[in-house]
């Protein structure tokens, strides 16, 4: 068997998956680890034969580890390098208000079209060249209307002329800002209008069937033509495109490649003591989540989907409740246990200039948007490493977000002075964070606000 859809990500080594994850996640590498077998262990199972494949239950994983300290992080950059259909949910989505059971099953819908839309975008790199070329003519012919047939031959010379011209000056974008008429066709069901009996929304997949009542609408919308590019291009592709095949390709995507992230988990944990209140709503949504985790069949508008080898990545903090106080059967379907660790004061140093968008490189990139240069002096960067960690001691530990609020406190007057200030280059050394920073640090009332 072949996953013959995934991207070429999805035969990476545990060891090329952890190497990209530490471009830009520090430390965690018991989580990377674990994710990244979890990962290789799907391409592994597609290299059996059938029979073998169809035994092999996905490794689900449990993410361990308090506030801030990468778990969504680690899951947000594997599905950006997994080239797979991926999708996070929040756990506690399932107990809000007005929540009933089919909602669950919302969850593999939504993986088919983030399939879609994947494998849709992969189509269009495939034919780009091609979906290019095609918007020029629909351009040139939009800003340069074809002639009527039967003309006197110099007449044609010159019309032919003069469309090459066009054609030149689209290709430089000059008439980038030229409008053009283009029609559109929109297929709007008025879905506010729609709700059940009980007062409910009603189930997507419903409305959708609903979809053929309502007529196509074409509609001329006057654009730019550097609008209209991405409009003409979608039309293009849409051409081109077998909507049916697509929609096949994805449904086997998800049902051999799909990633499912559920973060919160421990929200939905009980947490022992009874059988009143929110507990049971937690343990419903537990009971609910069950079949689709253990291997069900979910109803979709483009088919059913079997969800037994959909890999699920949870998490959560773990700090009310344990794994231990999720239901059994959930309990089983997570073999994997990862704990991420606390963050270290080496740890906020190295966030701050390593990944590849650390929040330095990021202040930077802004100011210099403004004709502003940034440079960091070692010794700022630990003092701002040293304020990190004190500040997650003193107050409350909430990780390496703190960094963020640091680091909007520190730059506050640059980001307003920029461009009326801009002089030459500034550089954030020791003493500059000092002088910003220490008077809240010291003050417990002002920092419990501010930082
Ligand atoms: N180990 C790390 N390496 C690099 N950046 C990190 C790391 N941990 C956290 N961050 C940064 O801190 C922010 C918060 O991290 P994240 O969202 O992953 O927290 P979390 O562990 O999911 O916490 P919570 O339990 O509150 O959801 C992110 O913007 C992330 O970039
Ligand atoms: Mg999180």
């Amino acid at each position: 068997m072949t996953l013959q859809f995934a991207s070429e990500a999805s035969t990476w080594s545990c060891r090329a998956i952890v190497a990209q994850l530490d471009r830009h996640i520090i430390g965690q590498d018991k989580a990377k680890r674990a994710v990244a077998i979890a990962l290789r262990n799907r391409w592994r199972r597609l290299r059996l034969p059938a029979a073998a494949a169809a035994e092999i239950v996905p490794n689900n994983i449990i993410m361990i580890g308090p506030t801030g300290v990468g778990k969504t992080e680690i899951a947000r950059r594997l599905s950006q390098l997994a080239g797979l259909p991926f999708l996070k949910v929040e756990a506690t989505k399932f107990t809000e208000k007005g929540y009933v059971g089919r909602d669950v099953d919302s969850m593999i819908r939504d993986l088919v079209e983030v399939g879609i839309a994947l494998l849709r975008r992969r189509k269009e790199d495939e034919l780009r060249a091609d979906l290019e070329a095609a918007v020029e003519e629909k351009l040139i012919d939009l800003l340069f209307p074809p002639l009527a047939a039967g003309g006197e031959p110099e007449r044609e010379q010159r019309w032919q002329r003069s469309r090459e011209k066009i054609r030149q000056q689209i290709r430089e974008r000059v008439l980038e800002e030229s409008t053009v008429t283009i029609t559109t066709s929109s297929q709007r069901v008025p879905l506010a209008n729609i709700f059940t009996a009980a007062g409910e929304e009603m189930d997507a997949s419903f409305a959708d069937g609903l979809g053929s009542l309502f007529p196509k609408k074409t509609r001329e919308s006057v654009m730019t033509v550097a609008q209209a590019r991405k409009v003409l291009s979608d039309q293009e592709l849409d051409r081109r495109l077998d909507q049916e095949q697509l929609a096949q390709q994805a449904l086997e995507l998800v049902e051999q490649g799909g990633i499912v992230f559920i973060d919160e988990i421990d929200k939905i944990a009980s947490t022992g003591r009874g059988g009143h209140g929110p507990d049971v709503s937690r343990e419903g949504v537990q009971r609910d989540l069950l079949p689709v985790v253990e291997g069900a069949t979910v109803t979709t508008k483009h088919g059913p989907v079997r969800t037994d080898h959909i890999l699920f990545i949870a998490a959560g903090a773990f700090h009310m409740s344990k794994p231990s106080d999720l239901i059994p059967e959930l309990q089983g379907r997570f073999p994997i246990r990862v704990e991420l660790d606390h963050l270290a004061e080496e740890h906020y140093l190295r966030i701050l200039r390593e990944p590849d968008s650390s929040l330095l490189k990021q202040y930077q990139a802004l100011l210099a948007a403004d004709g502003v240069t940034v440079g960091f002096t070692d010794a700022a960067v630990d003092r701002l490493a040293g304020i990190a960690m004190e500040l997650n001691r003193r107050l409350e530990n909430i990780g390496a977000r703190r960094l963020q609020t640091i680091m909007a406190q520190l730059l506050d007057d640059l980001l307003f002075d920029a461009p009326e200030n801009a002089g030459g280059p500034v550089t954030i050394d020791g003493d500059y964070v000092e002088r910003r920073l220490a008077g809240l640090v010291r003050d417990e009332d002002l920092s419990r606000y501010i930082l």
